[in-house]
């Protein structure tokens, strides 16, 4: 089993609970006795000086104060005079005076007076100097007694006695309560030392976790310091490590898929670049055929009349303003989309545009039989916008020509104006058959042609509508083909000016 620092903790706490506590029973059962003999010794010496202070040679005179130190110390006081004889304890007329033994009082103290003035006899002299304790049995109760013999000052020899069971049994319950104390002292703290180990390893336990889901790269846990101590710094380092890795991650991830991003944009700007090249090459190839075998019919002499002749010319000339015009496109839509063109805003007046544009085409409308309308009445004289005009005129101009290109026989074309709160909206209507929803992001793609045959007819190279694009996202403005009752609207917005121009 893996020892985490929780259990060794418990387990130290534990051991260290129970050493203190085996180690003071130890010393309880060995030295209590000891110690409460020589406190008992003490509280001898003690009495027998309270004794002396007030002794003067009658035991009558103090026998109140002498019960009262018997009975409060569970001791008993004999006293012989010098020669002897007991003056202290006794009961009617024995032995009183009578320096013998004879008519002692009763078998109660027998035992320990004769102990007693056996050992005051024998020690005399060394009573003289000073008091002296003795161990001695008493045969007869079988008790063992702790007696203190001093000598008085008037000569009178004082013995007090106390029986040893009673210190030995004290010490034994002393003992026994300790033993039960100790261990009740041990449970608790058994208890303690849990409660304080899961304590101390939880903010461990916690910071564990957290630098857990930080391997595993989630940074979203933090550590709640509530601590000033080493686990809060801890705490606090881990959090702003858990932070910077969380940022610099971030940031690489951002990079990377940057990166990514930036591949990808490579990759299909290389496709473009690829496709481009060959619809160019692909759309030159037939004016360049058409004008090389013209040129030839011409060179060979193979017609005579000078109206096929003139029709030779003049489809070299098509051909070749084809051309002329379809690498003018290319030139400005190279150009937009590089980015290295920047469109010069200036604040102009739409509908001067729009009226301009149209009355240029005017004879054009009436030469193809265009039922033209116009819907913008109500507007007022001007309306000022913000954006490159000459570019502006250039979308405008795309539109027209592809609803001129592409209207239906119905022949009706419409341009209208929609005034919005910070954009004004022109739509350019023709008749004719409805987009496919496939094609309708498409057709702003260059080269891209919905009705390849008739495109060539109409002189078309597919490149207008993407001119048209570039144009509006060099504005960061909207575009786009709505399909309406038998017809298409193309549209585009610009910006109102705020003020005047
Ligand atoms: N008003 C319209 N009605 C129907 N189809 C249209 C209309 N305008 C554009 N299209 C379709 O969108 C295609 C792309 O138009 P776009 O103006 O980009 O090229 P184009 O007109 O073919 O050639 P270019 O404008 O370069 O001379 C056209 O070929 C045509 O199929
Ligand atoms: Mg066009």
């Amino acid at each position: 089993m893996k020892k985490s620092i929780q259990t060794r903790l418990f387990m130290i706490i534990s051991l260290l609970v129970t050493c203190f506590v085996l180690l003071s029973m130890l010393i309880n059962n060995n030295f209590l006795e000891r110690y409460y003999i020589d406190h008992k010794k003490a509280q001898l010496q003690q009495n027998a000086k309270q004794i002396a202070a007030i002794y003067k040679g009658n035991p009558n005179a103090i026998i109140l104060e002498m019960e009262r130190l018997e009975s409060k110390s569970a001791l008993t006081m004999i006293i012989f005079n010098s020669d002897f004889v007991l003056k202290y304890p006794y009961y009617g007329t024995y032995g009183r005076g009578q320096g013998n033994l004879g008519g002692m009082p009763g078998p109660r103290l027998e035992g320990r007076l004769e102990t007693g003035l056996a050992y005051i006899k024998n020690n005399r002299e060394m009573l003289d100097e000073h008091d002296v304790f003795a161990l001695t049995e008493d045969t007869r109760l079988m008790i063992n007694f702790l007696n203190l013999f001093t000598k008085l000052d008037n000569g009178d020899y004082l013995m007090l006695t106390t029986p040893l069971s009673a210190i030995e049994e004290s010490a034994a319950i002393a003992n026994r309560f300790f033993f039960f104390s100790g261990l009740v002292t041990i449970l608790i703290g058994l208890a303690a030392a849990y409660f304080f180990a899961r304590r101390f390893t939880r903010p461990i336990r916690g910071l564990n976790s957290i630098a857990q889901k930080m391997s595993q790269l989630d940074f979203s846990e933090k550590y709640p310091v509530t601590s000033n101590d080493e686990i809060g710094e801890l705490g606090n380092s881990i959090n702003s490590l858990s932070d910077q890795l969380d940022r610099a991650i971030g940031d690489l991830t951002r990079a990377n898929q940057k990166l990514q991003a930036d591949i990808e944009y490579e990759r299909s700007l290389d496709e473009m670049r690829k496709e481009f090249v060959s619809s160019v090459s692909h759309e030159l190839k037939t004016p360049i055929a058409l004008i090389q075998g013209y040129a030839e019919g011409l060179k060979l002499n193979v017609i005579e009349d000078e109206d096929s002749k003139n029709f030779y010319c003049d489809v070299i000339t098509d051909e070749a303003r084809k051309m002329n015009l379809m690498v003018r496109d290319l030139l400005d839509l190279s150009q937009y989309e590089s980015g290295t063109f920047k469109i010069e805003r200036t604040v102009f007046d739409i509908l001067t545009l729009l009226e301009r544009v149209i009355s240029k085409y005017q004879p054009l409308f009436q030469e193809k039989g265009v039922e033209l309308r116009l819907d913008w009445g109500g507007i007022g004289d001007e309306l000022p916008v913000d954006g490159d005009i000459m570019r502006i005129e250039q979308v405008l101009v795309n539109y027209i020509n592809n609803a001129l290109n592409y209207m239906d026989d119905n022949r009706k074309l419409s341009v209208s104006l929609h005034i919005g709160e910070d954009k004004v909206r022109i739509s350019v209507y023709n008749s004719g058959h409805p987009i496919a929803e496939d094609n309708m992001e498409m057709i702003f793609n260059s080269f891209y042609k919905v009705d390849k045959a008739r495109t060539r007819s109409v002189g078309g190279s597919g490149l207008g509508l993407s001119i048209v694009r570039a144009i509006q996202q060099q504005h960061h403005n909207a575009y786009g083909v709505i399909n309406r009752d038998e017809g298409v609207e193309f549209w585009f917005e610009v910006d109102r000016a705020q003020g005047k121009f």
